[in-house]
């Protein structure tokens, strides 16, 4: 997409298309005010006649509105002015271009940039006017066949600003707007793409592609020898049930000289049958985005590249698909980690964790500033939560609180859960160092407990993503988080934010 600022008042812009807003209570956003006067009062005539609401997320296009030198009017409902804050701008703005979309209007101009939108400041303004443009944007059609439907033209997004000063933010906004959502676009790509598509090696293959040409990027990918060689038992004991062979995908980019980097751990199950404690029918199609906390940090690897971040940032994917079959692993039988740890594994639908926990010992030959594994890893998490925020624990309160205020910020919120010895105490095995279950209550809290065991001395935080990271139902599909939540963290960390 590209990006324009304009100070230029809203009616007088040449665009195709120009978004303005209306609060309750008849008040007019600046730019509606505007085009009202221009155009003799026709917006509040609209209102008056209850053609176009007030409502946050309400949006009615008006065409030929005189006066006006843009093609289209997109009005919007801002609800109540003293409500109108981050997470209202951006339905409201998301509404209009899912309007605007359905149009053939190639240039908008938003006016709402110059609303005060508690204290958002027009960096924010333009990052979520691009954030929303392109998550309505974003199609997959890669596996429909035939003629796919012509996608919406729109190519020019201008943000308005109050003064010339304000250029640079707003610019600098819309730039990291596109990076977060090119991110998110890859993470949604890689979700929605079917188990029989998307394997652990096509994982390896992204991450290669994303590395090609870019200089601060590299990807290594390590195949089951070298990981035998590395004693990841616990890894390498999901994938005995299948065909499909493992990966361990470690990207590196290195943007901030010797800097100890932040390392992201992402869950990357291709398929979750559940092994041979399998899992019901029911709903099962939706374990191809079991390797949604691969996309996430892929994606967000792919955002820092796009933003050339100055920060150093490793991503670390253990990719396996988890069958059951005549040679995978069996309730009951103990495994080894690379941390030499012992496992007995109860229930081998409690995988995620097995792979996660070799992955972060692998980690530590990095010295991580921080380390952040992100997983779809317990149903209990989408119970305790539900489908709105991610989970987040940590050993340390500080990162936690850090990991919680970047999901606010970024719209893309998470909650804190708690970890502890109590919990922890549930993992005892009879045989081994620790079972892989906790056994009944606080299912999200003993799995991260589980990850707790191998991340001693670390300065580490898991998300649990299980209710955010794809919708079920009419609308089933990847979400891209928390490309977000994670971007912000990043460029919080980095200094990179005005
Ligand atoms: N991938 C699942 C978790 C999951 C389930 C995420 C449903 C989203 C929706 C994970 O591997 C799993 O199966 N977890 C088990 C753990 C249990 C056996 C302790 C679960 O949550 O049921
Ligand atoms: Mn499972
Ligand atoms: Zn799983």
């Amino acid at each position: 997409m590209e990006y324009f600022t304009t100070t230029s008042k809203a009616s007088r812009r040449a665009a195709d298309c120009v978004i303005v807003g209306v609060y309750e209570r008849n008040k007019l956003s600046s730019g509606a005010g505007d085009i009202d006067t221009a155009s003799k009062g026709e917006i509040k005539k609209r209102i008056k006649s209850g053609d176009v609401s007030n409502a946050v997320g309400r949006c009615t296009i008006l065409t030929n509105v005189s006066g006006v030198k843009a093609d289209r009017v997109a009005v919007v409902g801002l609800g109540a002015p003293a409500k109108l804050d981050a997470t209202a701008y951006k339905k409201a703005v998301t509404a209009a271009m899912q309007a605007i979309s359905q149009t053939k209007a190639k240039t908008v101009y938003n006016s709402l940039t110059l609303e005060s939108v508690d204290s958002t400041s027009p960096y924010y303004l333009a990052r979520h006017t691009a954030e929303a443009a392109n998550d309505v944007l974003y199609r997959f059609t890669q596996l429909k066949s035939g003629r796919k439907p012509a996608g919406s033209p729109l190519k020019s997004v201008g943000l308005a600003i109050a003064k010339r000063g304000d250029a640079a933010a707003s610019k600098r906004g819309a730039m990291h707007g596109d990076g977060i959502a090119a991110g998110v676009a890859l993470a949604k790509d890689l979700g929605n793409l079917p188990a029989n598509v998307c394997t652990p090696s096509y994982l390896a293959r992204t991450a290669r592609k994303l590395a090609a040409g870019n200089g601060k990027l590299t990807t290594k990918v390590l195949n089951e020898t070298e990981m035998k060689r590395l004693g990841m038992g616990s890894l390498l004991s999901v994938t005995a049930g299948t065909a499909e062979p493992a990966k361990l995908i470690v990207m590196q980019y290195k943007n901030a000289g010797s800097e100890k980097p932040v390392v992201l751990v992402g869950k990357g199950v291709t398929f979750d049958t559940g092994g041979i404690s399998l899992k019901p029918g029911p709903s099962m199609d939706e374990m191809k985005f079991d390797m949604c906390g691969a996309a996430g940090v892929i994606g967000t690897m792919a955002a820092v590249a796009a933003m050339k971040l100055p920060i150093n940032v490793n991503v670390v994917v253990p990719a396996v698909e988890n069958m059951p079959g005549s040679v995978a692993t069996k309730p009951g039988d103990i495994v080894k980690s690379m941390s030499g740890q012992t496992i007995e594994v109860l229930n081998t639908d409690a995988e995620g964790r097995l792979i996660l926990c070799d992955a972060l010992t692998y980690s530590r030959r990095f010295k991580p500033a921080a380390i952040i594994d992100v997983a779809t890893l317990t149903g209990a998490c989408v119970v305790a939560l539900g489908a709105h925020r991610s989970a987040i624990m940590s050993n340390n309160d500080s990162l936690r609180d850090e990991i919680f205020a970047s999901g606010e910020a970024a719209e893309d919120r998470g909650w804190p859960m708690p970890l502890g010895d109590e919990y922890a105490a549930q993992l005892k095995s009879n045989f081994a160092d620790m079972a892989n279950i906790g056994g009944h209550g606080g299912g999200a809290v003993t799995a991260g407990c589980f990850l707790g065991k191998f991340t001693d001395g670390l300065n580490w935080a898991h998300l649990d993503i299980a209710g955010v990271a794809w919708k079920s139902g009419a609308k089933k599909g990847a979400s891209g988080r928390p490309v977000p939540m994670l971007s912000q963290f990043l460029l919080e960390r980095c200094g990179a934010l005005p």
